[in-house]
Protein backbone atom coordinates (compact mmCIF):
# COMPACT_ATOMS: atom_id res chain seq x y z
CA UNK A 1 0.00 0.00 0.00
CA UNK A 2 2.79 2.34 1.02
CA UNK A 3 4.88 1.93 -2.21
CA UNK A 4 1.68 2.00 -4.41
CA UNK A 5 0.52 5.51 -2.97
CA UNK A 6 4.32 6.96 -2.88
CA UNK A 7 4.48 5.25 -7.00
CA UNK A 8 1.98 5.56 -9.09
CA UNK A 9 -0.53 7.03 -7.31
CA UNK A 10 1.38 9.90 -6.58
CA UNK A 11 2.28 10.56 -9.79
CA UNK A 12 -1.62 10.64 -10.92
CA UNK A 13 -2.01 13.08 -8.10
CA UNK A 14 0.64 15.59 -9.23
CA UNK A 15 -0.42 15.03 -12.82
CA UNK A 16 -4.19 16.13 -11.64
CA UNK A 17 -3.21 18.51 -9.61
CA UNK A 18 -0.82 20.70 -11.85
CA UNK A 19 -3.23 19.51 -15.11
CA UNK A 20 -5.98 20.70 -13.33
CA UNK A 21 -4.81 24.03 -12.44
CA UNK A 22 -3.80 24.71 -15.76
CA UNK A 23 -7.19 23.45 -17.62
CA UNK A 24 -8.96 25.41 -14.96
CA UNK A 25 -6.76 28.40 -15.74
CA UNK A 26 -7.16 28.24 -19.47
CA UNK A 27 -10.86 27.57 -19.57
CA UNK A 28 -11.63 31.19 -16.77
CA UNK A 29 -8.98 32.91 -19.24
CA UNK A 30 -10.73 31.78 -22.20
CA UNK A 31 -14.26 32.75 -20.72
CA UNK A 32 -13.23 35.86 -19.22
CA UNK A 33 -11.81 37.03 -22.81
CA UNK A 34 -15.18 36.51 -24.04
CA UNK A 35 -17.22 38.09 -21.46
CA UNK A 36 -15.65 40.18 -20.02
CA UNK A 37 -14.07 43.16 -22.55
CA UNK A 38 -14.98 46.03 -20.69
CA UNK A 39 -12.63 45.40 -17.76
CA UNK A 40 -9.86 44.91 -20.94
CA UNK A 41 -10.04 48.70 -21.93
CA UNK A 42 -8.68 49.22 -19.19
CA UNK A 43 -6.27 46.67 -17.90
CA UNK A 44 -3.36 48.41 -15.98
CA UNK A 45 -0.56 46.40 -15.01
CA UNK A 46 0.92 48.61 -12.42
CA UNK A 47 -2.69 48.82 -10.91
CA UNK A 48 -2.72 45.05 -11.22
CA UNK A 49 0.49 44.43 -9.37
CA UNK A 50 -0.38 46.66 -6.95
CA UNK A 51 -3.40 45.55 -5.81
CA UNK A 52 -1.76 41.03 -5.69
CA UNK A 53 1.13 43.44 -3.75
CA UNK A 54 -0.78 45.15 -1.21
CA UNK A 55 -2.77 42.30 -0.44
CA UNK A 56 -0.27 39.24 -0.32
CA UNK A 57 1.66 41.27 2.66
CA UNK A 58 0.29 41.27 6.33
CA UNK A 59 -2.14 44.08 7.01
CA UNK A 60 -1.60 45.57 3.39
CA UNK A 61 -5.14 46.21 2.97
CA UNK A 62 -7.72 48.23 4.81
CA UNK A 63 -9.97 45.01 5.12
CA UNK A 64 -7.13 43.78 6.98
CA UNK A 65 -6.08 46.23 9.32
CA UNK A 66 -10.07 46.31 10.04
CA UNK A 67 -9.42 42.87 11.32
CA UNK A 68 -5.60 42.58 12.25
CA UNK A 69 -6.55 39.10 14.31
CA UNK A 70 -8.45 37.39 11.38
CA UNK A 71 -5.41 38.87 9.29
CA UNK A 72 -2.62 37.09 11.78
CA UNK A 73 -4.59 33.99 11.66
CA UNK A 74 -5.02 33.99 7.77
CA UNK A 75 -1.42 34.68 7.35
CA UNK A 76 0.45 32.07 10.22
CA UNK A 77 -1.97 29.37 8.00
CA UNK A 78 -1.01 30.39 4.19
CA UNK A 79 2.89 30.68 5.46
CA UNK A 80 2.88 27.25 7.41
CA UNK A 81 0.82 25.89 4.63
CA UNK A 82 3.66 26.74 2.11
CA UNK A 83 6.56 26.29 3.77
CA UNK A 84 5.93 22.62 5.68
CA UNK A 85 5.10 20.81 2.89
CA UNK A 86 7.72 22.31 0.60
CA UNK A 87 10.53 22.26 3.20
CA UNK A 88 9.57 19.80 5.20
CA UNK A 89 12.57 17.33 5.63
CA UNK A 90 11.13 14.02 5.59
CA UNK A 91 9.24 15.15 2.34
CA UNK A 92 12.84 16.93 0.89
CA UNK A 93 14.14 12.51 1.54
CA UNK A 94 11.41 11.68 -0.57
CA UNK A 95 11.77 14.45 -3.28
CA UNK A 96 15.84 13.38 -3.18
CA UNK A 97 14.76 9.28 -3.16
CA UNK A 98 12.56 9.99 -5.96
CA UNK A 99 14.43 12.37 -8.47
CA UNK A 100 17.88 13.17 -6.88
CA UNK A 101 16.68 16.34 -6.24
CA UNK A 102 15.80 18.82 -3.34
CA UNK A 103 14.52 21.92 -1.62
CA UNK A 104 16.53 23.37 1.24
CA UNK A 105 14.86 21.91 4.50
CA UNK A 106 13.31 23.59 7.53
CA UNK A 107 15.11 22.41 10.91
CA UNK A 108 13.02 19.76 12.10
CA UNK A 109 11.44 22.03 15.08
CA UNK A 110 10.59 24.28 13.17
CA UNK A 111 8.41 22.53 10.45
CA UNK A 112 6.75 20.65 14.02
CA UNK A 113 6.04 24.48 15.18
CA UNK A 114 5.04 25.76 12.49
CA UNK A 115 2.49 22.87 11.91
CA UNK A 116 1.23 23.72 15.38
CA UNK A 117 0.60 27.05 14.81
CA UNK A 118 -0.87 25.78 11.53
CA UNK A 119 -3.68 23.72 13.06
CA UNK A 120 -4.31 26.27 15.85
CA UNK A 121 -4.74 28.92 13.26
CA UNK A 122 -7.23 26.63 11.78
CA UNK A 123 -9.06 25.87 14.75
CA UNK A 124 -9.88 29.32 15.13
CA UNK A 125 -10.57 30.21 11.60
CA UNK A 126 -13.06 27.85 12.03
CA UNK A 127 -14.49 28.58 15.24
CA UNK A 128 -15.19 32.25 13.91
CA UNK A 129 -16.75 31.19 10.84
CA UNK A 130 -19.25 29.34 13.45
CA UNK A 131 -19.48 31.81 16.42
CA UNK A 132 -19.84 35.31 13.70
CA UNK A 133 -23.67 35.48 12.35
CA UNK A 134 -22.35 37.49 9.67
CA UNK A 135 -19.73 34.64 8.65
CA UNK A 136 -21.74 31.29 9.21
CA UNK A 137 -24.50 32.86 7.16
CA UNK A 138 -21.94 32.93 4.27
CA UNK A 139 -20.71 29.50 5.13
CA UNK A 140 -21.71 26.27 3.64
CA UNK A 141 -21.41 22.82 4.86
CA UNK A 142 -18.66 22.42 1.95
CA UNK A 143 -16.74 25.51 3.31
CA UNK A 144 -16.46 23.92 6.62
CA UNK A 145 -15.88 20.28 5.30
CA UNK A 146 -12.83 22.11 2.91
CA UNK A 147 -11.22 23.84 5.93
CA UNK A 148 -10.72 20.39 7.93
CA UNK A 149 -9.55 18.73 4.99
CA UNK A 150 -6.94 21.26 4.50
CA UNK A 151 -6.22 20.45 8.03
CA UNK A 152 -5.93 17.13 8.03
CA UNK A 153 -2.58 16.20 6.35
CA UNK A 154 -1.14 18.32 9.03
CA UNK A 155 -2.69 16.53 11.70
CA UNK A 156 -2.10 12.75 10.69
CA UNK A 157 1.37 14.70 9.70
CA UNK A 158 2.03 15.63 13.28
CA UNK A 159 0.96 12.50 14.49
CA UNK A 160 2.91 10.65 12.30
CA UNK A 161 5.90 12.70 13.18
CA UNK A 162 5.36 12.27 17.15
CA UNK A 163 4.55 8.69 16.40
CA UNK A 164 1.35 8.69 18.23
CA UNK A 165 -0.99 6.43 17.63
CA UNK A 166 0.16 3.14 15.02
CA UNK A 167 2.46 4.87 13.20
CA UNK A 168 2.12 2.50 9.89
CA UNK A 169 -1.44 3.76 9.82
CA UNK A 170 -0.96 7.16 10.51
CA UNK A 171 1.56 7.42 7.74
CA UNK A 172 -0.91 6.05 5.52
CA UNK A 173 -3.72 8.36 6.81
CA UNK A 174 -1.35 11.33 5.98
CA UNK A 175 -0.44 10.22 2.46
CA UNK A 176 -4.27 9.74 1.86
CA UNK A 177 -5.19 12.48 3.25
CA UNK A 178 -2.58 14.75 1.65
CA UNK A 179 -3.07 13.76 -1.44
CA UNK A 180 -6.85 14.41 -1.62
CA UNK A 181 -6.17 17.55 -0.59
CA UNK A 182 -3.78 18.01 -3.73
CA UNK A 183 -6.59 16.66 -6.06
CA UNK A 184 -9.32 18.72 -4.55
CA UNK A 185 -7.27 22.09 -4.56
CA UNK A 186 -8.09 22.65 -9.18
CA UNK A 187 -11.59 22.13 -8.55
CA UNK A 188 -12.50 23.76 -5.39
CA UNK A 189 -12.07 27.06 -4.38
CA UNK A 190 -9.04 26.24 -3.25
CA UNK A 191 -7.76 27.02 -6.49
CA UNK A 192 -7.49 30.44 -5.15
CA UNK A 193 -3.71 29.63 -4.66
CA UNK A 194 -3.10 30.43 -8.02
CA UNK A 195 -7.07 32.37 -9.26
CA UNK A 196 -6.46 34.98 -5.93
CA UNK A 197 -3.52 36.84 -8.65
CA UNK A 198 -5.96 37.27 -11.20
CA UNK A 199 -9.15 38.03 -9.22
CA UNK A 200 -6.83 40.78 -7.48
CA UNK A 201 -5.11 42.05 -10.42
CA UNK A 202 -8.80 42.19 -12.02
CA UNK A 203 -10.02 44.22 -9.22
CA UNK A 204 -7.00 46.19 -9.26
CA UNK A 205 -7.26 47.49 -12.62
CA UNK A 206 -10.78 48.07 -12.53
CA UNK A 207 -10.53 49.96 -9.45
CA UNK A 208 -7.51 51.64 -10.15
CA UNK A 209 -7.41 52.17 -14.19
CA UNK A 210 -11.10 53.09 -14.47
CA UNK A 211 -11.94 54.98 -11.00
CA UNK A 212 -8.15 55.98 -9.87
CA UNK A 213 -9.11 54.28 -6.32
CA UNK A 214 -7.43 52.09 -4.00
CA UNK A 215 -8.69 48.64 -4.40
CA UNK A 216 -6.62 47.66 -0.68
C1 LIG B 1 1.26 13.28 -0.89
C2 LIG B 1 2.33 12.71 -0.48
C3 LIG B 1 2.98 12.89 0.87
C4 LIG B 1 3.89 12.04 1.41
C5 LIG B 1 4.43 10.78 0.77
C6 LIG B 1 4.26 12.57 2.71
C7 LIG B 1 5.16 11.97 3.58
C8 LIG B 1 5.47 12.43 4.83
C9 LIG B 1 6.38 11.79 5.75
C10 LIG B 1 7.16 10.51 5.47
C11 LIG B 1 6.39 12.54 6.90
C12 LIG B 1 7.24 12.29 8.15
C13 LIG B 1 6.63 11.43 9.16
C14 LIG B 1 7.73 11.02 10.12
O1 LIG B 1 8.46 11.89 10.62
O2 LIG B 1 7.85 9.84 10.33
C15 LIG B 1 5.51 13.67 6.71
C16 LIG B 1 5.26 14.64 7.66
C17 LIG B 1 4.45 15.75 7.44
N1 LIG B 1 3.80 16.09 6.26
FE1 LIG B 1 3.70 14.92 4.58
N2 LIG B 1 3.56 13.74 2.93
C18 LIG B 1 2.78 13.97 1.82
C19 LIG B 1 1.93 15.07 1.62
C20 LIG B 1 1.77 16.13 2.49
C21 LIG B 1 0.92 17.30 2.25
C22 LIG B 1 0.12 17.54 0.96
C23 LIG B 1 1.03 18.09 3.36
C24 LIG B 1 0.38 19.40 3.65
C25 LIG B 1 -0.47 20.03 2.87
C26 LIG B 1 1.93 17.44 4.29
C27 LIG B 1 2.29 17.94 5.54
C28 LIG B 1 3.09 17.27 6.46
C29 LIG B 1 3.32 17.71 7.82
C30 LIG B 1 2.72 18.98 8.43
C31 LIG B 1 4.16 16.76 8.45
C32 LIG B 1 4.64 16.77 9.91
C33 LIG B 1 5.53 17.94 10.27
C34 LIG B 1 5.91 17.89 11.72
O3 LIG B 1 5.06 18.09 12.61
O4 LIG B 1 7.10 17.70 11.98
N3 LIG B 1 2.37 16.25 3.72
N4 LIG B 1 4.95 13.59 5.44
C1 LIG C 1 0.01 31.40 -2.67
C2 LIG C 1 -1.18 31.08 -2.70
C3 LIG C 1 -2.35 31.53 -1.84
C4 LIG C 1 -2.85 32.79 -1.62
C5 LIG C 1 -2.30 34.11 -2.15
C6 LIG C 1 -4.02 32.64 -0.78
C7 LIG C 1 -4.83 33.68 -0.34
C8 LIG C 1 -5.97 33.53 0.45
C9 LIG C 1 -6.87 34.59 0.81
C10 LIG C 1 -6.73 36.05 0.39
C11 LIG C 1 -7.85 34.06 1.59
C12 LIG C 1 -9.09 34.76 2.13
C13 LIG C 1 -8.95 35.30 3.49
C14 LIG C 1 -10.21 36.11 3.76
O1 LIG C 1 -11.28 35.48 3.94
O2 LIG C 1 -10.10 37.33 3.75
C15 LIG C 1 -7.59 32.65 1.73
C16 LIG C 1 -8.35 31.77 2.45
C17 LIG C 1 -8.08 30.40 2.57
N1 LIG C 1 -7.05 29.71 1.96
FE1 LIG C 1 -5.63 30.50 0.75
N2 LIG C 1 -4.20 31.30 -0.48
C18 LIG C 1 -3.18 30.59 -1.12
C19 LIG C 1 -2.98 29.23 -1.09
C20 LIG C 1 -3.77 28.32 -0.39
C21 LIG C 1 -3.61 26.88 -0.40
C22 LIG C 1 -2.53 26.13 -1.20
C23 LIG C 1 -4.59 26.36 0.41
C24 LIG C 1 -4.91 24.95 0.79
C25 LIG C 1 -4.47 23.86 0.27
C26 LIG C 1 -5.34 27.47 0.96
C27 LIG C 1 -6.37 27.34 1.86
C28 LIG C 1 -7.16 28.37 2.31
C29 LIG C 1 -8.31 28.19 3.17
C30 LIG C 1 -8.79 26.85 3.77
C31 LIG C 1 -8.88 29.46 3.35
C32 LIG C 1 -10.15 29.81 4.11
C33 LIG C 1 -9.95 30.09 5.55
C34 LIG C 1 -11.34 30.28 6.18
O3 LIG C 1 -12.13 29.33 6.15
O4 LIG C 1 -11.59 31.36 6.68
N3 LIG C 1 -4.81 28.65 0.45
N4 LIG C 1 -6.43 32.35 1.01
Amino acid sequence: MYHFLTGPALWIVFAVFIGGLMTRLAFLIGLSRERDRVFYNHADLTWGFKSIFYWIIPWGSDAMRRQPVFAFMVFLLHIALLAVPLFLNAHNLLWHEAFGISLPSLPDTVADGLTVALIGAGIFLLVRRIVRPEVRILTSTWDYTLLILTLLPFVTGLCAYHQWGDYPTMLLLHILSGQVLLILIPFTKLGHMLLFFFTRAFIGFEMGGRRKARSW
